[in-house]
This record gives structure tokens, sequence and C-alpha cells, in this order.
């Protein structure tokens, strides 16, 4: 299957949804998200395909698609073109997706419950659960460079920014200081580090995706929004981790549907671990007191149209799962 033939499909979706109200529109683009993710991942869908059933597993079947509606809510913000959206949100999804099949692996936290499932390794075993990350994160690279219609000085772009995200400097570099804190106590500094890498790298990179969507039509624009996009990407990122954390230690196993209570079990360095429930709720609300005020920083028109990055923010900090 072509990935051509998913990323320039008329995008009608965008232009429909002038006024809509949060919800509304969250609920379309999650539902969006999931349906290009099932059609990038379906390919290998195929009776007796293992990897092609833990791909598909992994990605399509849950999940709240942050970082995809961060990629929409940044690019609709300033005037993005809506394919460049389509593919950059997609890619951030299976990326995301890929990390989450790895991080729950029995060398990694050994998790085996993950939205409300068993974990990808569980039901098809370790050696595919990794394969099938790996396929994930191959599959985000190829869905932003299949597009033809996409420049590609975009395509370029949009794959550097990922793949910085998800690398050493990035995602990898946080999950490997995060094995490595393990039993040990980190320093507010050296816990505010680590989160911003293995969970910030991710969240920022999708709001910069969609900011390089949106610099392609409005350069100027992209150019001076750019210094408050990226402090509102620093404090949802990080406030996102935060709010983990709180969760891993505040809710049940059937709220989360993942395994409640394994941060404190496993000696994992945490904003709970250093500070207390409460004082890290309270850093949250303080990180989206930041991503907020960063929004007012932006200059007009892209402030006016900035309410949905807010209300992700704020869904960010509120969530329960
Ligand atoms: C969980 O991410 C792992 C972290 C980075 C904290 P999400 O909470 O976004 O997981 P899903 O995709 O909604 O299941
Ligand atoms: C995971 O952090 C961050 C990733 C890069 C996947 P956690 O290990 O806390 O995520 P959960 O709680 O298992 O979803
Ligand atoms: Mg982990
Ligand atoms: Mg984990
Ligand atoms: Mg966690």
């Amino acid at each position: 299957m072509s990935a051509h033939a998913t990323t320039t499909e008329p995008a009608a979706h965008l232009a429909q949804d002038a006024g809509a109200d949060f919800e509304a529109w969250a609920a379309r683009r999650a539902q969006r998200a999931r349906e290009l993710v099932e059609r990038y991942t379906g390919a290998w869908l195929t009776p007796g395909s293992p990897l092609g059933e833990a791909m598909h597993y992994a990605a399509a079947l849950g999940g709240k698609r942050m970082r995809p509606l961060l990629v929409w809510a940044t690019g609709e913000c300033l005037g993005a073109d809506e394919a460049a959206l389509d593919a950059a949100a997609c890619a951030t999804e299976l990326v995301h997706a890929y990390s989450l099949v790895h991080d729950d692996l029995p060398c990694m936290d050994n998790d085996v419950l993950r939205r409300g499932q068993p974990t990808v390794h569980v039901r098809f075993g370790e050696a595919m659960a990794m394969l099938a990350g790996d396929a994930l994160q191959t599959r985000a690279f190829e869905v932003l460079t299949s597009d033809p219609a996409l420049p590609p000085a975009l395509q370029a772009r949009l794959c550097g920014l990922l793949a910085a995200a998800a690398g050493a400097a990035g995602m990898a570099g946080g999950q490997a200081l995060d094995l490595g804190a393990t039993g040990r106590r980190l320093d507010l500094q050296a816990l505010r580090d680590m989160h911003a890498l293995k969970t910030g790298a991710l969240l920022r990179a999708s709001v910069m995706m969609g900011l390089a969507c949106a610099a392609e039509r409005e350069p100027g624009l992209a150019a001076d929004c750019e210094g408050a996009l990226r402090r509102y990407a620093d404090a949802v990122g990080l406030a996102f981790q935060v709010v983990d954390d709180v969760l891993d230690a505040s809710m049940d196993s059937a709220t989360l549907g993942k395994t409640a209570g394994k941060d404190a079990e496993q000696g994992k360095a945490t904003f709970v671990g250093l500070l207390g429930v409460e004082p890290a709720r309270d850093h949250a609300r303080r990180l989206l007191e930041q991503a907020l005020q960063a929004l007012r920083e932006l200059p007009q028109p892209a402030r006016a149209r900035s309410a949905r990055l807010a209300e992700l923010a704020q869904r960010v900090v509120a969530r329960s799962h």
C-alpha cells in the first residue's frame, strides 16, 4: 500500500472545523490519527504475519494521541498545509507507539499491561515486540518521505526533528538515564533533565513539526512564533511526565490501563518520589501556567488562534490516565 495515497487524500477535515469546540475537534483529530496509523500499519496486517499484527496492535488500538493533537493544534494555529500535518501527526504517533513497546519490555520496565491490554511482548513474544518497535520507528520516517506533495526540504526538516527527538539526545537518551537512575535519588534538576528527554523531547518535537509545516506557507509568522512555542512545548512536555508520575502513584490500574504503583515498586526516580504527590501536582500546575504564559506571548494572529494549544496543555495536566 502506498503511503502517498493517504497523505495526498483531500483533508477537508480541517476546514470544516472552524469554530468547532475543543472537545469535538480533539475527538475528530484523535480519530484521524487512528485512521492514519491504521492505514500505515495495516499494510502488514496479513494473516500469518505476527510482525504486522504486533505493529498494528501497538499503534492502532488505543492511546490519547496527544502528540498528533499537538502537531495539528500548532499547525492549524499557524495556517500549515493539511497533508503535511497529517504526515507529521502520524509519524509522531508511530514513534511514540514504538517507544511504549520497548519501554514495556522485560529488559526495561517489564510491564504486562498497556492501554488495558497485555503488552506487546506478552501477546507476541519479546523478539516480535522488539522488531515491531523497530519497524514502527522506521515506518514513521517512510510516512514523512513518501508524499511527493511535500517539498523535499520540509520532508528533511521533519525527519531531522523527529530523529533528534527520538535519539540519544532525546527519548532514547532519556530512557537510558531512567534506567541508570533506578534505585537512586536524583536532584530536581537531574530529574527535570531526564523527564525532558525521555518524554518531553517527542512532545516538543510534535509542536516543532507543526511549526515546521507552517513555515512552508507562513515563514515570517512561524519564525516570530518559534520562541514562545518552544517555551510552551518545553513546559507541556515536562508537565506530561510529572503528571504521569503522579498518576502512577495515585490512580488504579483499571483507570490507567497500565499497572499502577510500578514506579515506587521498581525504585524509579520520579517527581512523586522526590517531592510527594501533592507537591508534584503543584509542580505540574506551575508548568501549565508557564505553558499558558508562553501562548500569551505569541504574536498575532497566532495568539488569537492558540485556544486549542491552551486546551491541550490543560488536558495534559488534568488527565486521569
Ligand atoms: C505514556 O504516554 C508514556 C509516557 C511518555 C509518559 P501516553 O500517556 O501518551 O500514552 P498513550 O499513547 O495515551 O497510551
Ligand atoms: C516512559 O515513561 C517514557 C517513554 C519514553 C515511553 P514511563 O515508563 O513512566 O511510561 P509508562 O508509565 O510506562 O507509560
Ligand atoms: Mg519507563
Ligand atoms: Mg514504563
Ligand atoms: Mg510512568
